[in-house]
């Protein structure tokens, strides 16, 4: 179920047991909208592009787009599915079609479900990488895991991944089966997995797939006011692109994109560096629709990053100069 490794990219293997993928993947999350419009021919070519280019880790979600975003990951990759590590997720849904993810249901009956109608709208017969989405707090999560295990024996899931877990689920997790991959967000401006989490997977040789890379866009520059998102644009919901907030974001931004400068490089690929130099074990998956962009991004992977700059990034990007939480405010 592995992909031979990529032709031209660095790879990393997610966990002990876990496969081995480019070093960066491909986030499909903007690719059914929610950054803004984009057509399914063209989403479908930044996949195809994607893989041209040697990256092997595609990261979608079932709910996505209501399904359509695992559609066209399922088109995109038809005819050459031993090249891609396809990573997706179930045990999370939108309360209504086109809604936040906002119903979390973790019952071993509706991941079978999900899973099989995953599998269907992918046109595969495997998922390598087949991550919970939420831990249901009703339900265990042995029971969830459970679940997933015996996907895994069934032949339809390759590897079992969490996603946003503490580090205590993720021990009783992978007390049940071995977790190849934990999903949660990392960035520079978004550093919560490193006080327990990252010790915590590193301890159970786990790897760990930095979602939402680029913090939804702030981290590569190319916002200046929050008067430019668009009216579907699902980042007008989140408290560090509004007002005051946005705005003393924006001032880090611009220290960011003055060290970019400095070095040849653009915000977005100094970013990324940096996360890359986390660890071995950390997998990032910037999302793109642009197949430019995707090239821009990849090109980090070649940026080392000395320590000193490394350093002054980490303490530019501190929780207390970060303006307003990293989730909108459910009500
Ligand atoms: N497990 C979870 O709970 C979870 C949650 C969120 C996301 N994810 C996954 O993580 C992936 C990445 O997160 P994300 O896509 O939300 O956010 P992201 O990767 O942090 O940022 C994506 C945004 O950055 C822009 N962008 C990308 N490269 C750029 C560049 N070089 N220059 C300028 N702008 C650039 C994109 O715009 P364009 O499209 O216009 O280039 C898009 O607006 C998602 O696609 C999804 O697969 C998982």
């Amino acid at each position: 179920m592995n992909p031979v490794d990529p032709p031209d990219l660095p790879g990393r293997r997610l966990g002990d047991a876990g496969p081995r993928v480019s070093a960066l993947g491909l986030g499909c999350l903007g690719l059914s909208g929610g950054y803004g419009p984009v057509s399914e021919a063209d989403a479908v070519d930044v996949v195809r592009h994607a893989i041209d280019l040697g990256v092997t880790l595609v990261d979608t979600a079932d709910f996505y787009g209501d399904g359509r975003n695992e559609e066209l990951v399922g088109r995109a990759v038809a005819g050459r599915r031993d090249e891609v590590v396809i990573a997706t997720r179930g045990g999370v849904r939108t309360a209504r079609p086109g809604g936040p993810p906002s119903v979390v249901d973790g019952r071993p009956v509706s991941l079978r479900d999900a899973c099989h109608a995953s599998l269907r709208r992918l046109g595969v017969d495997h998922i390598d990488l087949y991550y919970l989405g939420r831990v249901d707090p009703a339900v265990p999560v042995a029971d969830s895991v459970g679940a997933l295990a015996e996907l895994v024996q069934a032949g339809k899931v390759g590897h079992i991944g969490l996603s946003e877990a503490t580090p205590d689920q993720v021990r009783a997790a992978h007390s049940v089966h071995p977790v190849s991959a934990l999903e949660t967000e990392y960035s520079l401006w978004e550093r919560h997995a490193e006080a327990a989490i990252l010790p915590t997977v590193r301890e159970l040789g786990i790897g760990f797939v930095a979602h939402t890379p680029l913090g939804k866009g702030m981290l590569t520059g190319v916002l200046r006011y929050p008067g430019e998102l668009g009216e579907r644009d699902m980042r007008r919901n989140h408290p560090r692109f509004q007002g005051t907030n946005f705005a003393r974001n924006r001032e880090l931004v611009d220290e960011l994109e003055l060290m970019a400068l400095a070095r040849g490089l653009t915000p977005a690929q100094l970013a990324l560096a940096w996360l890359l130099a986390r660890g071995d074990d950390v997998v990032p998956i910037p999302g793109t629709r642009s197949r430019d962009r995707l090239a821009e991004n990849l090109a980090a992977l070649r940026v080392r990053l000395p320590a000193d700059e490394s350093r002054r990034l980490t303490e530019l990007f501190t929780a207390d100069r970060v303006a307003g939480p990293r989730l909108p405010v459910r009500r």
